[in-house]
């Protein structure tokens, strides 16, 4: 199963790539986890990186679509994948579809997450990421046993620096302006799945995987770490 993940900042789209693609039992590949890692590295991809989105701008096509280039070319992608964050505009996923029509490997569906603007801002300005092990809470929704620690593996929490309320509003417009036409891109291409995203996880893990139930079988076993 091929699976593009889309929706705005702070939509889910990490929090249900991971249950998703442990049920459909292929690897999730996260543009924004790929950068981050890098970034925290030091690497030059990394500091190539970095100002984009630190100012919640889209890292340039070159530098993203050439990583996603090299990210598909290994070997545990031959059965599927589950892209987070990949494409973010029009012109990332026409290389996309080139590049899957290449390898006979067409995309599967995509699906989209339903939130509003205002949702979002409340899920953000509450997300708290663990240093260590990149596991995602929520001061609200999620909330940690001890208040800055993570419950995973004891890790330090912190706010994402693109998490502020200013710069969200700004990955917003960006949304808007670049990645929301790539909805009616795959609309058009008659693969587009839209689900509310509102309500507790597990609801919304329930309705994308019944989205997403039609194009492949599940495995039975592996679950999110
Ligand atoms: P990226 O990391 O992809 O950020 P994003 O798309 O803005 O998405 P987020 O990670 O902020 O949110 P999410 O939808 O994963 O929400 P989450 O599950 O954490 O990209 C970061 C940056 O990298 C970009 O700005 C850009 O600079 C660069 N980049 C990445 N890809 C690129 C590309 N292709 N091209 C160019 N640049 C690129 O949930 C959010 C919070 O809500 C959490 O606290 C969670 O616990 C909580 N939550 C989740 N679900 C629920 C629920 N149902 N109810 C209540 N709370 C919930």
């Amino acid at each position: 199963m091929r699976v593009v993940l889309v929706g705005p900042p702070g939509a889910g789209k990490g929090t249900q790539a991971q249950f998703i693609a442990s049920h459909f039992a292929v690897p999730k590949i996260s543009t924004g986890d790929i950068f981050r890692a890098n970034v925290s590295a030091g690497t030059e991809l990394g500091r190539a990186a970095q100002t984009y989105m630190d100012a919640g701008d889209l890292v340039p096509d070159e530098v993203t679509i050439a990583m996603v280039r090299q990210r598909l070319a290994e070997p545990d992608v031959t059965e599927g994948f589950l892209l987070d964050g990949f494409p973010r505009n029009v012109a990332q996923a026409e290389v996309l579809g080139q590049l899957l029509a290449e390898l006979g490997t067409p995309l599967d569906a995509v699906l989209e997450l339903v939130v509003d603007h205002d949702e979002v801002v409340r899920r953000l300005s509450g997300r708290r990421t663990c240093r260590v092990c990149q596991h995602v809470w929520h001061l609200d929704y999620d909330p940690p046993a001890h208040a800055g620690v993570c419950d995973q593996c004891g890790g330090e929490l912190y706010l994402r620096p693109d998490d502020a309320e200013a710069t969200v509003r700004h990955r917003l417009e960006v949304y808007d302006a670049q990645t929301a036409p790539i909805v009616e891109y795959y609309a058009a291409h008659g693969i587009l799945i839209g689900i509310d995203a509102t309500g507790p996880v597990e609801e919304v893990t329930d309705r994308a995987i019944g989205g997403l139930r039609r194009f492949a079988q599940p495995s039975t076993g592996r679950q999110p770490s």
